[in-house]
């Protein structure tokens, strides 16, 4: 099938080199030319696991192809996803801006009967909102029919995501459009779900929040266990053990961020705040995940009196590892709290140092290294949990350091290795230190 994709983010990247991968013809726009130059030699914008093999694989087989002409990209696109972004707006509900402006965009250029899809995260009501945007605006005499398809994929893995999904949602009021979109997945062998567009839309949010309702709810029991004397480690195994609760996303530690789970809970919230609908648990997700941002420098507090004057090495800054988004990301806030209360602070991430810079600035220093971090540190700061700091060796890194001090935000440390270096003060999040 002739595929189009409109934005190259995570989301259209990802769609886009995976659709080419199972056979289709696949065009990617965007309107970032800088973005679309990078693609056309063959690299990726972002850093992505496997994404740079399935690109230059596809696009050297001629299935794969760049442009920031919607008219070339287009012309005989019989499928079209719309994967652009909705980020948050200042009152919490989900900017449209972008998808508005896709709109009018294929307006103007759609020249045959096609199915625009909608991939991008958008409240429900929005695909209706679309197509009348698109029909008013329409150039050219073609059917237009509307299928909403939300996006599930996590960054870090996002191509294995794409590949190997739980499932696809595709949400239409429109049986030859839903069967066509099916027909261009079936090659994944993956699980269809065919709903109407709005449950469709619903879905995404839905799992969204439940997945970050969860993280706070196992934050909130790692606050307890820690006041109570228990191991949250240990009694994340054992809810999880329980096939009605499940295993994953019971990681407690400084919370979640990125580019999905903090807007999408506040625009859902939005949503029911609008429809007079009280949902207060999501209220209370937001409000424990701030405060659990702020955990670790808190435990400092506690443990330096004042931080004036100390060096902090913080280990991570993307807000998970494997990506260098740096959305959302628990660092920020701790970066400035550590900043704010006096603290010199040197970060090392393998990955997202130069989008951190952008972000947090030049506040804070950017090591080369987690042991150039640590030298003649205070305090270790464990902010994501890269597979790299899971190796270290901890010893090494305690002796370069001032205080043999680690506060672990994301429980990732070796407790055998940790046994074996020597006096440590250890914080971790909901379980006992080791002091
Ligand atoms: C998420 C959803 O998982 C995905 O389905 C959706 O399409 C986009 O949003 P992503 O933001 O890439 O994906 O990352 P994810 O792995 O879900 O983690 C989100 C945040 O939650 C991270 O900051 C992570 O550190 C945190 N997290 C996750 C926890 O704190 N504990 C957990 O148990 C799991």
């Amino acid at each position: 099938m002739k595929v189009a994709v409109l934005g190259t983010g995570y989301v259209g990247l990802s769609t886009g080199v995976c659709l080419a991968e199972i056979g289709h013809e696949v065009v990617c726009i965007d309107v970032d030319k800088r973005k679309i130059d990078t693609l056309k030699q063959g690299k990726s914008p972002i850093y992505e696991p496997g994404l740079e093999e399935l690109l230059v694989h596809n696009s050297s087989e001629g299935r794969l192809a760049f442009t920031t002409s919607h008219q070339q990209g287009l012309s005989e696109a019989e499928i079209i996803i719309i994967a652009v972004g909705t980020p948050q707006s200042d009152d919490g509900q989900a900017d449209l801006s972008f998808l508005e402006q896709a709109a009018k965009d294929l307006a103007g250029h759609i020249v045959r009967d096609c199915i625009v899809v909608i991939k991008s995260t958008v409240p429900v009501g929005t695909n209706e909102y679309v197509k009348q945007l698109l029909l008013g605006q329409l150039k050219n005499n073609c059917e237009i029919k509307l299928v909403s398809n939300p996006e599930f994929l996590r960054q870090g893995s996002a191509i294995q995501d794409t590949l190997k999904a739980d499932r696809i949602i595709i949400g239409s009021d429109d049986e030859g459009a839903s069967e066509k979109i099916q027909e261009m997945y079936r090659p994944l062998d993956v699980p269809l779900l065919l709903t109407d567009v709005r449950s469709a839309e619903m879905i995404k949010y839905a799992s969204n929040a439940f997945l970050a309702t969860k993280i706070s709810f196992i934050n909130g029991i790692a606050n307890l266990c820690e006041a109570v004397g228990a191991d949250v480690e240990d009694v994340a195994k054992g809810m999880g053990c329980d096939k009605r609760i499940g295993a994953a996303f019971l990681k407690a530690g400084i919370g979640y961020g990125g580019s999905c789970f903090p807007k999408d809970v506040k625009a859902l919230l939005h949503t029911s705040r609008k429809q007079g609908i009280p949902f207060s648990l999501l209220e209370e997700t937001i409000a424990i995940n701030d405060h659990q941002q702020e955990l670790l420098v808190g435990k400092a507090l506690k443990r330096f009196g004042e931080l004036k004057g100390k060096k902090i090495a913080m280990l991570g800054l993307s807000f998970k590892p494997e990506t260098d988004d740096m959305r959302e990301a628990p660092s920020i806030k701790i970066a400035q709290s550590l900043t704010a209360a006096g603290a010199r602070v040197a970060a090392y991430d393998p990955v997202a140092a130069s989008n951190a810079r952008e972000i947090i600035g030049d506040v804070i220093t950017y090591a080369d290294s987690a042991m150039e971090a640590a030298k003649d540190a205070d305090a270790l700061f464990i902010v994501t949990e890269w597979e790299e700091f899971k190796q270290l060796n901890v010893a090494a890194l305690l002796d370069v350091m001032k205080q043999r001090i680690i506060f672990d935000g994301r429980n990732c440390l070796d407790e055998v290795l940790l046994q074996a270096s020597g006096r440590i003060e250890y914080y971790p999040v909901g379980r006992p230190a080791v002091i």
